[in-house]
C-alpha cells in the first residue's frame, strides 16, 4: 500500500519523507490556502508544485481549477508540464470525465477528485483515470458510511480489472488507514498527523519505559 502525504506545507511533506515512508503528495486548492495562509503571503501555485516535485520520489497531485472541457484540458497541460510527478487532478464531474478521456489519450495522468459513489467511480475508470479519490471522512460526515463507499469501488474494480489505483482520501484517523489497507486500496492520502499516530501504540511506550528502567538497574 502506498503512503501520500495530503499537503502544500513543504514542511510537512520533508518531515514525511524523512520518515521513509513516503510514496507520495496530493494537494487541493484549500490546503494551497492554508499554506498560504501559514506563510502569511500567497504561495505560487506551479512555484509550490515543483517544489513539493523536487522533495518526492513520487506522484504529486495537482489540482485544476477549470470547470469547463476546454478550461481544464488547458490547466492540466501546464500542470502536467511542470514536473514528470505531477498527476493532475481533475473533478468528478462531467466536463471532467471527458477531460480525464481525452488527457488519457495525450499521456498525461489524472487523479478523479471528489468521488462519492461508486458509480462515479465505475465512469472514472471506464474514462481512463489513473487514479480514483473517494472522500471517506466527508462521507462519514453526513452520517454515511465512507469505508463501505471504498469496499464497493475496489470490489467493483477488481470485478472487471480495472487498472485505476484507489486512493483512499479525506482520511481523518489511523482506522481509515486500517480499513483500506485490508481491502487492498492502492494508495492512502493523510495529513501528517494521521501519518504519525499510525506508530501510536500505548504498550509500545508502556514496554519501552519497563525496558529503559531495567536496563538503568541492570546495568548500574
Ligand atoms: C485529497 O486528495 C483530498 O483533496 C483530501 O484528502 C480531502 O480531504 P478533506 O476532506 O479532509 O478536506
Amino acid at each position: 500500500m502506498k503512503f501520500f502525504i495530503d499537503t502544500a506545507e513543504l514542511s510537512e511533506v520533508l518531515e514525511a519523507r524523512d520518515m521513509g515512508v513516503l510514496d507520495g503528495v496530493t494537494t487541493n486548492p484549500s490546503l494551497m490556502k492554508k499554506a498560504s495562509e501559514r506563510a502569511g503571503r500567497a504561495v505560487d501555485f506551479h512555484t509550490r508544485i515543483v517544489d513539493i516535485c523536487e522533495m518526492v520520489d513520487g506522484d504529486v497531485s495537482a489540482e485544476v481549477t477549470a470547470v469547463t472541457f476546454d478550461g481544464i484540458m488547458a490547466e492540466a497541460r501546464v500542470l502536467a508540464a511542470l514536473h514528470k510527478n505531477v498527476v493532475v487532478k481533475v473533478p468528478l464531474i462531467l466536463e471532467g470525465i471527458k477531460a480525464i478521456r481525452a488527457l488519457r489519450i495525450e499521456g498525461i495522468r489524472t487523479n478523479c477528485t471528489l468521488c462519492f459513489s461508486p458509480m462515479q467511480a465505475l465512469v472514472a475508470a471506464k474514462a481512463g483515470a489513473q487514479y480514483i479519490s473517494p472522500f471517506l471522512g466527508r462521507v462519514d460526515d453526513i452520517a454515511s458510511d465512507g469505508v463501505q463507499l471504498l469496499k464497493d469501488i475496489v470490489t467493483i474494480y477488481r470485478n472487471y480489472g480495472f487498472t485505476t489505483e484507489v486512493l483512499a482520501a479525506s482520511i481523518r484517523h489511523p482506522i481509515h488507514v486500517v480499513e483500506a489497507a485490508r481491502m487492498g486500496a492502492h494508495v492512502a492520502t493523510m495529513p501528517l498527523g494521521v501519518i504519525k499516530k499510525l506508530l501510536l501504540h500505548p504498550l509500545t511506550d508502556i514496554g519501552l519505559a519497563r525496558f529503559l528502567e531495567d536496563w538503568k538497574s541492570f546495568s548500574a
